[in-house]
């Protein structure tokens, strides 16, 4: 080759690499899932995991309560495969209804739909974390099951308690690590709009708000609600069941910032009868949407999404319902 043809040829090679290097940013990395609990085994559930297909999530988070029937383990595990895909990462939590065996046994079903996520950590079924994706994530998921009754008792997250510590921990060590969002998903919420008590527990409950959580999801309640932006401050040190103190609304409309509270989602809507939500519980100040069988009637899927400095959260409704809710926070 001549020095001309060389020089020629080589021109053409930077240059083309430099347009290979500048001619459009990389893509923006992010990771999305699609999260419910309270499903059975029927058309309603069929119908969600249609939408979660529809959707395309990297996983979803079942947050318990299953098949509510005995030995239908491998019954819910064939129709979730069914629908989605061996290979698909449906993640699983305890629900009351299987964490002590009474409509269905919580290692059965993690047998018949195992862990599927790289780098996963704890016990799965019961309390595990992971980190999305695995390299630079994310987000962490953690998921812990408080105010259930396992065969062995009620798992202990009281104040100070070895579980109480690890999720401490999990949360704590994703924000040293420089992780961007921390997402907490457990069966049992605390305030609520539904039937239930605060099984969560009060004290476990104002952990999540202490540490900033960006968002805690939950189950069992079989209806819709998302709660403000709920904090910690001098006005509120800490929150109680049934009391409204209005300085622990930090941030009541759609668009939310990052590290000022936690935001708590119940979507007890994976396919199970839907139940009323009670607009007149004290504690409905605190809650900014909410759906149920006197209300705007919806089975569907909580659908997030996460990029280094947003996190987009919405409702999406399964074929034949209309309810949805939406909101983001930002870094
Ligand atoms: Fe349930």
């Amino acid at each position: 080759m001549s020095r001309k043809v060389f020089a020629a040829v080589l021109a053409a090679a930077v240059s083309f690499g430099l347009a290979g290097c500048d001619s459009s940013p990389p893509p923006e990395r992010s990771v999305s899932f699609t999260a419910a609990g309270d499903t059975s085994l029927g058309e309603g559930a069929e119908a969600v995991l249609d939408k979660v297909k529809e959707l395309d999530p990297d996983f979803n988070v079942h947050v318990g309560d299953m098949t509510y029937e005995k030995g239908a383990e491998k019954a819910f595990c064939d129709m979730v495969t069914g629908k989605l895909g061996a290979d698909f990462p449906y993640q699983l939590v305890a629900g009351n209804h299987e964490s002590n065996g009474l409509d269905g046994d919580i290692d059965k079903f993690v047998e018949c739909l195992p862990n599927k996520m790289p780098g996963l950590q704890g016990e799965y079924g019961r309390q595990w974390y992971v980190d999305v994706p695995q390299d630079q994530p994310l987000m962490r998921l953690i998921m812990v099951s408080p105010g259930l009754e396992f065969e062995d008792g009620e798992l202990d997250y009281s104040r100070g308690s070895k579980r109480w510590q690890w999720t401490e921990s999990a949360i704590d060590d994703a924000r040293e690590a420089n992780i961007p969002w921390t997402v907490v998903g457990m069966h049992t919420p605390c305030f609520s709009l539904g039937r239930y008590d605060c099984e969560a527990g009060q004290a476990f409950t104002n952990l999540m708000i202490d540490k900033n959580v960006d968002l805690v999801v939950h189950g069992h309640e079989h209806i819709y609600q998302r709660t403000h932006q709920l904090g910690h401050g001098q006005e509120c040190p800490s929150m109680s069941v049934d009391t409204v103190t209005p300085e622990c609304v930090v941030d009541s409309d759609t668009s939310l910032e990052s590290g000022k509270g936690t935001v708590f989602v119940t979507v007890g809507l994976g396919g199970r009868d839907i139940r009323d939500v009670n607009s007149r519980d004290p504690e409905r100040p605190y809650f900014a949407a909410w759906s149920g069988a006197n209300k705007s009637p919806s089975l569907g899927t909580l659908a997030v999404k996460v990029t280094s400095n947003r996190m987009e959260v919405k409702f999406e409704p399964a074929e034949g319902h209309s309810f949805t809710d939406s909101f983001s926070i930002s870094k």
